[in-house]
């Protein structure tokens, strides 16, 4: 999946006219953020977790690294970004050149579970959007843990499960947002202390993701024009039915929001 997701940006920067030389981070936000409620979401997570210019932040899945530049401009921290897919990868250390903040985000190819960062810890890390696509848990927690400072802290934007899915909700799932396993919200905290992690704080967001997913599938479908126009058919047709089926899947309520702070113990 996310196989459009470059072709789009690269659409969309051609269509504003600025697809060399230099670019603004906000010219790219409409399209370079890939979760609920955009930048919204970053502040939160930068305010929960108290990030500093001097911070060190590690943002897992960064996409096309969005996240990491908006952070980076806006708190002045350092930010590291991890993200499995290589083209997006690649998007995400051209459009980081291209708005001059290279000395202060960095970007490495891999999968969070596996990749060497060479006994690298962090601050904070971020996961917006990410730990949906990975069910072993028990590995990515433990990873996670040890990515972190001692006293450092995590933040977690993710879908949960709030009641039992339906059949075709579990194909969705796993065809449409490849989220073959959810947890409820007291398995993800078991999952979590297993791993070490302590002073948990698990946010249903739910009410205020529900609106949100629903906006952004019905403004696409009535920006169908113009999207078919800058994308051409495959990928409108690829974005119009994501975005579909997660708003339905929000609508019957079965799926939730969550935001999930944790931290590592001063050792
Ligand atoms: C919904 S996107 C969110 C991207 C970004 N966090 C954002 O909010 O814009 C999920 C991202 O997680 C990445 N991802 C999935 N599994 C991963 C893994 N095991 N390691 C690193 N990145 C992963 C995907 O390739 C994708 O770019």
């Amino acid at each position: 999946m996310y196989w459009y997701r470059v072709e789009r940006i690269n659409n969309e920067l051609k269509e504003l006219g600025c697809t060399t030389g230099e670019l603004r981070v906000e010219d790219l936000i409409p399209f370079d953020q890939f979760h609920p409620l955009s930048t919204v979401a970053l502040d939160e997570a930068a305010n929960q977790l108290g990030i500093l210019p001097s911070s060190q932040v590690l943002d897992i899945g960064s996409g096309v690294g969005g996240p990491a530049r908006y952070l980076a401009q806006q708190y002045q921290c350092l930010v590291t970004g991890v993200e499995l897919h290589p083209q997006m990868c690649k998007a995400a250390i051209e459009l980081t050149q291209q708005t001059r903040l290279s000395e202060q985000v960095n970007f490495y190819q891999g999968d969070i579970t596996t990749i060497d960062l060479k006994g690298q810890s962090f601050d904070y890390w971020i996961a917006i959007g990410v730990f949906l696509h990975i069910p072993d848990r028990s590995t990515l927690f433990s990873r996670c843990f040890e990515l972190l400072k001692p006293g450092g802290s995590g933040y977690i934007e993710d879908f949960f499960q709030r009641q039992t899915f339906t059949a075709a909700e579990k194909a969705q799932l796993t065809n449409t947002l490849a989220c073959p396993y959810l947890p409820t919200r007291d398995r993800y905290l078991v999952d979590l202390a297993a791993s070490g992690f302590v002073d948990l704080h698990f946010e249903d967001v739910t009410h205020l993701w529900q609106p949100w997913e629903i906006q952004r599938a019905i403004e696409f479908e009535q920006n169908k024009s113009r999207h078919l126009k800058v994308h051409g058919e495959q990928i409108v047709q690829t974005v119009s039915h994501f975005y579909r089926v997660i708003a339905n899947l929000f609508e019957k309520g079965n799926i939730g929001g969550a935001r999930i702070r944790c931290q590592r113990p001063i050792d």
